[in-house]
């Protein structure tokens, strides 16, 4: 069966272009998949919590024990259930959130993800990943990444995933013409899935 791994990380819970355009997609996989499941994420409405020694030791060490181990794990299962991993990602200060770094400071763990002995080797290979990457600016050069996309791009192909389609939305800031570039990214979106 399909399975959706929905993962959002707006601060706006309303009116944000990365979630709107996540529901436009789920919609739209729905339809294509009647007997899929989607399991949702949101690591702005219920924080992840920053990785710490404790935690990373426990990674490491399998008789330490964290209580972020126990989310760790959980995460990592809805990783491993899923068959396509969704992200709709907003820029925050040139970056990714820090709610999604923290998220994937808890899932790239030696050994559950990915393996270190002959270079990386990522465990989640098979999957497919979409990106919805939205910010006010501009910030890919013509014809190439957003810097949100390569963050992203470089962790999922750390987790062997590499299987990715990118939907950017650029410059939300300036309102004119911001529902025709949205409705453009709705019909790539569409485009994909059809
Ligand atoms: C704290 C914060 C920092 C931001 N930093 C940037 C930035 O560095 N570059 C940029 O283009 N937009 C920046 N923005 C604008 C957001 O990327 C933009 O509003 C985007 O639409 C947010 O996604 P959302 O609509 O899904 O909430 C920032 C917004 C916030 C709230």
């Amino acid at each position: 069966m399909n399975t959706l791994l929905r993962i959002d990380s707006s601060l706006r819970i309303k009116d944000s272009y990365s979630r709107r355009m996540g529901d436009y997609f789920v919609k739209q996989w729905i339809l294509k998949h009647p007997d899929g499941s989607v399991i949702e994420r949101d690591t702005a409405k219920k924080m992840t919590p920053h990785l710490t020694q404790q935690t990373f030791d426990a990674f490491l060490n399998e008789n330490l024990y964290s209580e972020d181990l126990l989310l760790s794990d959980k995460l990592i299962d809805e990783l491993y259930k899923s068959s396509e991993i969704l992200i709709t990602c907003p820029m925050y200060n040139y970056g990714i959130p820090s709610s999604l770094k923290a998220y994937f400071d808890l899932v790239i763990r030696t050994k559950k993800t990915f393996t270190y002995d002959n270079g990386i080797k990522g465990l989640l290979s098979g999957k497919k990943a979409h990106l919805i990457s939205v910010m006010g600016g501009i910030h890919s050069l013509p014809g190439g990444m957003n810097p949100l996309e390569t963050h992203l791009t470089s962790i999922l192909n750390h987790l062997g995933i590499t299987d990715i389609s990118y939907f950017p939305l650029e410059s939300t800031a300036s309102p004119e013409r911001i529902s025709e570039k949205t409705e453009l990214v709705e019909t790539a979106i569409f485009k994909y899935l059809n």
